[in-house]
């Protein structure tokens, strides 16, 4: 093996440097030993269980394993390209700890369905990871939204002031985000969870093997129903990157609120020193690095994504080497999400702090409690669109005036409509305007509250 390539003696000659390098994947998919190990000591079990192999031999193979384990871990396994890929560099070193015996741990079985396996205990691991870290981030939202009850920020539609919102409530918003991400997590993870071990190069195998045990040793809920479909199937790495793509979607939007908030012209957020940079140049600068790069990041996961795609595509069944361009993109769309699901984390806990002075006036200062004149005549019998109609009216003249609607008097009001009374001025003030918007899954405090009650709930669920 180590003189000529690993394959068999079809070959006569070795291959040309640059083509085993340009074939050789193990610079990347060494990231799997610690699942391909496992997977094969499965396997392993199963062919001394089936009788495939001798009881001792499966002890063997399984020890064997378990001391590669040890030697991966101790920083002292580095298989080079010469071994082509993470597969063919255990198995080689296998048989240098346990002799001839380590040959016999690939009978009934390929490398085909052995990427499959490995592939899927790794995604399996990283999302069980994934989810965690989504949880630490709804927990910290929840937390910071507990002190913002009573807080009020301005809330748009099109980037214009619209209606003002409790903090809390905007930041629950993405509490919901991330709680469909934990739960979309869940729903890949079904798909994730089926082994394609046993499946052989294609058409499955000539021994009389038990899948099914070897899938129960490694704790996955079925074995695939297809040997074709078990070896070539990526669609659950496609899945996972769509559900890694919405969570950095989400991680951007936030990202993109957090850049704005902290600007001049919103000064909403002051960032802290623990989590903001500086300018080479511009000794006043103060820049928002980490949600930048949260957004920025974006890019390649939804482009790792898209490759994937492409990959698939017209592939012809069953295994094609394409599919070992799985890999870089899976495991950079998983390294990825979970470094911006931590960077987002800390910046939100101990990075930014909401300006509550500056926020109460910012709630005052303009037309966002419109509506709420238009709703107050609506309740008192004026049809909405008339209403609305006349608010718009009074919002034109109000501007022209230099003034905002709580700087009416009371008889201007009652000239625009008989039905206004001294209680107007409460209906329009920015704390009522929230309050009074009780509907279920609205603004109002006493919805927040419960919502608040409910993500607690939701957060517990692990
Ligand atoms: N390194 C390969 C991959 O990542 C392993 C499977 C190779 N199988 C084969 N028949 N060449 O896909």
């Amino acid at each position: 093996m180590t003189e000529k390539q690993t394959w068999s003696q079809r070959f006569e000659s070795s291959l040309h440097p640059a083509i085993a390098l340009f074939n050789a994947s193990i610079n990347f998919d060494i990231a799997l030993i610690e699942y391909d190990l496992t997977g094969s000591q499965a396997h392993a079990q199963m062919l001394a269980h089936t009788g495939i192999i001798s009881p001792e031999e499966g002890e063997q193979l399984v020890t064997g394993l378990e001391q590669i384990r040890q030697e991966y871990r101790q920083g002292k396994f580095h298989p080079g390209v010469d071994a082509e890929d993470v597969h063919f560099a255990v198995e080689r070193r296998l048989t240098e700890i346990v002799g001839d015996v380590g040959k016999k741990l690939h009978t009934a079985r390929s490398r085909n369905d052995q990427v499959g396996t490995d592939t899927r205990l790794y995604l399996r691991d990283q999302i069980q990871q994934i989810k965690s870290q989504l949880r630490e981030f709804q927990t910290v939202l929840v937390d910071i939204a507990e002190q913002h009850v009573e807080t009020l920020i301005p809330g748009y539609t099109h980037l214009q002031r619209a209606q003002p919102l409790s903090l809390a409530h905007h930041l629950l918003a993405y509490f919901q985000m991330a709680q469909r991400d934990w739960e979309r997590l869940g729903d890949v993870y079904r798909r994730v969870n089926i082994s394609p071990l046993g499946c052989g190069a294609l058409a499955g195998t000539t021994f009389p093997i038990d899948r099914h045990y070897a899938a129960e040793l490694l704790n996955f809920d079925s074995v695939y129903a297809n040997s074709l479909d078990g070896v070539s199937d990526r669609d659950f790495a496609i899945e996972f990157l769509c559900a890694a793509s919405l969570i950095m979607v989400h991680l951007s939007r936030l990202a993109e609120e957090v850049i704005l908030w902290s600007t001049e012209e919103f000064r909403f957020v002051t960032l802290k020193d623990s989590c903001a940079t500086g300018s080479s140049i511009m000794p006043q600068k103060k820049n928002p690095d980490v949600p930048e790069l949260v957004r920025g990041k974006t890019g390649r996961v939804f482009g790792h994504l898209q490759a994937m795609l492409v990959i698939m595509k017209g592939l012809p069944l069953a295994y094609n080497k394409d599919l070992q361009e799985d890999k870089e993109g899976l495991f950079d769309s998983v390294n990825t999400v979970k470094a911006c699901l931590e960077a987002m984390t800390i910046l939100l806990k101990e990075g930014l702090e909401f300006r509550t002075q500056r926020l109460a006036e910012a709630v005052t200062e303009d037309f966002s409690n419109a509506t709420d004149v238009a709703d107050y005549l609506a309740a008192r019998g004026v049809p909405f669109r008339e209403a609305y109609n006349l608010v718009g009216k009074v919002v034109k003249t109000t501007i022209a005036a230099g003034k905002l609607l709580k700087d009416l008097k009371l008889e201007e009001w009652q000239e625009l409509h008989p039905a206004f009374t001294a209680d107007i001025y409460e209906a329009i003030s920015p704390r009522q305007v929230v309050a009074a918007r009780n509907s279920y899954g609205g603004t109002g405090f006493a919805q927040v509250k419960k919502a608040l009650l409910a993500a607690h709930a939701q957060i517990a669920e692990q």
